[in-house]
């Protein structure tokens, strides 16, 4: 039976599932179902095609259900279904560390496994306050992150995050972190193509931040090179490069949250390599695994790594793992992905299509109620007026429009559609994505 006929079971009771980040009453009574998926498409349980513009949930950059990934892991589940990594390891996880340190740029070179981005911001978060922490900086303790960041759920990444939901039901988060200002202004950026020339400036309000709480004070600063939930929000021309002089000046680590940008999404395996900025960590998470497989990681330099290194040697370095730090099915899955971004060079190819996406998404402007279009690498935003009084629901009426009635998935972020294809997308189907988004604006004006 092929993707397109087959028909999955369709439950006949929503109640029991929760889900995540959904309005769970709209949903349930009209749900958005998904049963299979191949290559560009998704498909519904009675067949119907969707055209996936979103890769899934901004991961499944190779697209979906592609063989060598599939193979990959139903041989590693007949192989070998579990192995500690607390004490004992299996090969796969260093082969694809080892892969991953490769792909990284400068001297990021060792990775600690775990399972999200959420997990790896955690995860990168402790790793700095712990390796002040050992080489005796103990009172850096501060973390700074950015407003409309999103750094996943923990209560590390909330602190640090910038997005006002995600944050204002959760109490009183981790002490004393503090947050740059966003990088966006429709004033001086509105329908720019790629990075922006106004607001490397913004870098310099970490030098007000540094005079407000002493540098001794501050462990680390941690940014998405491009800020992606909370709308495209590209880094403006030289504003990384000034975060990275900064924090040099004052000792501060810098973490890049690549947990979207990594693995291709902007036309290189990292973004730093993009920006030519080398931070101190990275995360990751997402397309390492194309989707296919939870799993998530912290590419470390080589300096914070081996300052763990000390002491009796069989005394634990760090306090920190997951139970399912580089699960072997993650691991077969992540290297089968590498292999198929570099067998059919896919980030050459978002890369190479970076124009045309921009032409193709900009001729959006002008229909009704679209405010400004963002694009960079392989993603692009564009934000619609809200309804009076009503902020999110045009968005939400537009989800299910493009859905029901023009067979494809975006992301919405409230009245912000988000577009992030996979990398396989031909011309055409970029044509296609802006052929629906375009009638779908239109259909919720
Ligand atoms: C930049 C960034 N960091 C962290 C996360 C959290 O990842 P996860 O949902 O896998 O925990 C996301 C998810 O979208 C993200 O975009």
């Amino acid at each position: 039976m092929s993707a397109a006929t087959s028909r999955a079971e369709v439950p006949n009771d929503l109640a029991a599932f929760w889900l995540p980040f959904t309005p769970n009453r709209a949903f349930k009574k009209r749900p958005r179902l998904i049963a299979r998926s191949k290559d560009m498409h998704y498909y519904t349980p009675d067949g119907r095609a969707i055209l996936d513009a979103t890769a899934g949930l901004w991961c499944c950059n190779a697209g979906h259900n592609r063989e060598p990934i599939v193979r990959a892991v139903q041989e590693q589940a007949a192989e070998l279904d579990f192995a500690p990594t607390f004490q004992f390891a299996h090969p796969k996880a260093f082969a694809l560390a080892s892969r991953i340190a490769a792909l990284a740029p400068g001297d990021l070179d060792h990775v600690f496994f775990c399972n999200s981005g959420s997990e790896a911001g955690d995860t990168a978060l402790k790793i700095a306050l712990a390796y002040h922490n050992i080489t005796g900086h103990g009172s850096r303790q501060r973390l700074i992150g950015r407003e409309r960041a999103y750094h996943g759920v923990g209560f590390g990444g909330i602190t640090v995050g910038g997005m006002v939901n995600n944050r204002k039901f959760f109490g009183s988060l981790l002490a004393g972190a503090d947050h740059l200002p966003a990088t966006y202004s429709r004033e001086h950026q509105a329908f720019t193509k790629g990075e922006p020339e106004w607001g490397a400036h913004l870098a310099d309000e970490l030098e007000k931040i540094v005079a407000l709480h002493d540098a001794s004070t501050i462990a680390a600063v941690i940014v998405e090179p491009m800020a992606g939930s909370t709308g495209v929000l590209p880094a403006p021309k030289g504003y990384l490069k000034r975060l990275r002089e900064i924090c040099d000046k004052y000792g501060l680590l810098l973490i890049f949250d690549e947990v979207i940008t990594g693995f291709g999404r902007l036309g290189h395996a990292f973004a730093a390599e993009r920006y030519g900025v080398i931070p101190d960590m990275i995360t990751f998470a997402k397309g390492v695994t194309s989707g296919a497989v939870p799993l998530g990681g912290v590419i470390v330099s080589g300096r914070i790594h081996d300052a763990f290194m000390k002491g009796p040697e069989h005394a634990i370095e760090l306090f920190h793992g997951y139970t399912y730090s580089g699960h072997p099915l993650a691991c077969a899955a992540a290297l089968a992905t590498l292999d198929v971004y570099r067998d059919e060079k896919l980030f050459e190819r978002a890369k190479a299509l970076e124009p045309k996406w921009y032409d193709a998404l900009m001729t959006l402007k002008g229909l009704p109620n679209v405010l400004d279009i963002r694009c960079v690498g392989l993603t692009g935003a564009i934000d619609l007026a809200p309804i009076a009084g009503s902020p999110t629901l045009r968005g939400y009426h537009l989800l299910e429009h493009s859905f029901h009635e023009q067979g494809i998935m975006l992301r919405l972020a409230g009245d912000c559609i988000e577009l992030t294809p996979p990398f396989i997308i031909s011309e055409d189907q970029i044509g296609e994505i802006v052929e629906k988004v375009g009638k779908s604006i239109k259909a919720v004006a």
